[in-house]
């Protein structure tokens, strides 16, 4: 079985999260650290999570970060981060892909109509959320199945359940990631283990880097017309504070959650549930 017999008790448990060093990586490497487990870093900025790892304050209970350079849309260099978090932990008991985010250069706008987008950043854009939660799930996939246990977590968005407005290629993407999540959650589940569980967290409105420009207006530092409707149809009418994955997330790596496997978890403040109306 895989340690932690408690939501809050992950010591003896070793994971490796893609994308650990962004906003909501780094959140989720404190939360898991904080309950004892040890995390292996994998992100294409390797300051940024050599950073995170000299930043974070151990306790007694705490568990080990360790930062490894890599990027997930090639296999080789997941495999390098995948045999470097062994050599170091032992063993990984689960993944969490949180690598993904959209770009610019692939939202429409007013000078940038969608007939105009380039084929480059909207192919970016679908590689880096899709194939960039696929390519860590095959490697890590594969260690688990030859353990007949673990866990893999996908980050998924509010995009996967109803497209948004102006950015077709994330939104297409994040319902590739939830499709994804269900189709190999029955895989590892019929193939190998109905020990490996597979599910995802689909965030709603956090304000980060990547979504900074459409809800922030740069002149006045107030909400833009996006961010006011965003919050209109935010039942609980703020955007989400990168704090609130990390309890959905325990939840998600813990034994209390042994018999769920294929969801999708909204955390959005009930967007999801708002009809509007
Ligand atoms: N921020 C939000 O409001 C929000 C909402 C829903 C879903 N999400 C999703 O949550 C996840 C994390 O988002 P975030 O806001 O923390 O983004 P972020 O941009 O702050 O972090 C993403 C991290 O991924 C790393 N990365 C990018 N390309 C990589 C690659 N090829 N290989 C390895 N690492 C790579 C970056 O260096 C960065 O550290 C993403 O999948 C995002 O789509 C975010």
């Amino acid at each position: 079985m895989i340690p932690g017999s408690e939501i809050d008790d992950f010591r003896g448990m070793s994971l490796l999260i893609t994308g650990g060093a962004g906003v909501l990586g780094k959140a989720m490497v404190k939360g898991l650290i904080a309950h004892g487990a040890n995390v292996a870093i994998l992100d294409y900025n390797l300051a940024a999570a050599t950073e995170l790892v000299n930043r974070l304050e151990p306790h007694t209970g705490s568990g080990e970060a360790i930062a490894l350079q890599g990027n997930v849309l090639q296999k080789e260099s997941v495999a390098a981060a995948v045999e470097a978090t062994i050599a170091r932990f032992g063993k990984i008991d689960a993944l969490i892909n949180a690598a993904g985010g959209n770009k610019a250069e692939a939202t429409t706008s007013m000078e940038k109509t969608f007939f105009d987008l380039p084929a480059d950043a909207l192919r970016a854009v679908f590689e880096l959320n899709l194939i960039g939660a696929i390519i860590p799930s095959q490697v890590v996939g594969r260690h688990m199945a030859e353990r007949n246990q673990g866990i893999i977590l996908n980050i998924s968005s509010m995009n996967a359940f109803r497209p948004l407005t102006r950015i077709p290629a994330y939104s297409a993407a994040k319902a590739g990631v939830s499709n994804f999540t269900q189709w190999l959650a029955v895989h590892m589940a019929q193939e190998y283990s109905p020990q490996i569980r597979v599910n995802a967290l689909a965030p709603g409105f956090f304000l980060t880097q990547q979504n900074h420009y459409l809800l922030i207006d740069q002149a006045t530092g107030g909400l833009t017309e996006r961010g006011k409707k965003i919050l209109e149809h935010t039942p609980m009418n703020r955007f989400g504070d990168p704090q609130d994955l990390i309890g959905p997330m325990l939840w998600l790596l813990s034994p209390a959650a042994a018999f769920i496997t294929g969801i999708i978890i909204p955390v959005d403040g009930g967007f999801s549930a708002y009809s509007g109306v």
